[in-house]
């Protein structure tokens, strides 16, 4: 859960949403919500009959780019270890990233958001959560969906992997690591990540599991990568001191420590930008070192 939001920042951009002290705005919010995801639900069931002519054929195998190849892993598990976070370029390979890019969801599967904070498209029947049967590509709301993007599923599986828990773990320097989560995230024009901490980072006791983020930029475009939906690391909830913004959103991932007190976020997002975005979420087995 995100914590520590700044209202201060939500309304100047005119996405402070509270029934108490702007009922006519938010009453609006809630009634285009409502209209839109009627008009989505409507759309989603014509587009899968057209979708089901046009799928794309899954790679054979997913393969990671050549920095994270063994031999490579070692400066990004230096700066994890010492800055608590780590961005590495070319994560996946070439093959690999254009068969995901080609399967990339349409945005009849994405929810329009539900409040200001995280002003953006999330994709319920997508998400992935070890142990809750109903978020698995097994379970019936999935089901449809893995089949129409069966790229998906191999890059799920991948995921779920002891070869993506083996990097994972030397990365963060971490005796397990195990996937805890994915979702898939859609933004583009106005779209906005209030800069928060997560509720993990706050409640932790020594000697807790902890849990590290990947977000995961496939592909995004229209503006520079702050203002084209570019999480960064901020020391601030409003934006005023970053520590690291993405240089590039394509084919990029921002791994950081979820225990430690980073403000992330994005800005509103530029005019005619776009970002696909997708986040990983692993449980390591203790605090890195
Ligand atoms: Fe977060």
């Amino acid at each position: 859960m995100a914590v520590h939001i700044s209202n201060d920042v939500l309304k100047r951009r005119g996405l402070f949403y509270s029934l108490r002290s702007r009922p006519l705005q938010t009453i609006y919010f809630r009634m285009k919500r409502a209209i839109l995801e009627r008009i989505r639900v409507y759309r989603r069931r014509k587009i899968i009959n057209k979708l089901k002519s046009f799928t794309v054929s899954p790679p054979a195998t997913i393969t990671l780019g050549e920095n994270l190849e063994l031999k490579n892993l070692g400066k990004f598990r230096e700066q994890f270890n010492s800055e608590k976070y780590t961005f590495i370029k070319d994560f996946f390979c070439t093959d690999t990233y254009n068969k995901i890019c080609d399967s990339f969801p349409h945005e009849v599967f994405f929810n329009y958001p539900k409040d200001g904070t995280k002003f953006y498209s999330w994709s319920d029947e997508s998400r992935w959560i070890r142990g809750r049967n109903n978020t698995t590509y097994t379970a019936s709301n999935g089901k449809q969906f893995f089949e129409l993007y069966p790229t998906l599923k191999n890059l799920y599986d991948f995921l779920d992997s002891s070869e993506m828990s083996e990097k994972v773990k030397i990365i963060t320097n971490s005796r397990d690591a195990e996937l805890s989560s994915i979702a898939i995230t859609r933004a583009q024009e106005g779209s906005f990540l209030s800069p928060h901490l997560d509720t993990i980072g706050e409640n932790r006791k020594a000697g807790d599991k902890v849990m590290c983020n990947i977000i995961y930029f496939l592909l995004a475009g229209g503006s520079s990568p702050e203002h084209s939906g570019g999480t960064g690391l901020y020391l601030d909830n409003e934006f005023n001191n970053p520590i690291f913004i993405p240089t590039t959103m394509r084919n990029s991932a921002l791994i950081y420590d979820g225990v430690e007190q980073f403000y992330h976020g994005y800005d509103l997002m530029a005019p005619g930008s776009f970002r696909w975005a997708m986040v990983f979420q692993f449980k390591l087995s203790e605090a890195p070192l």
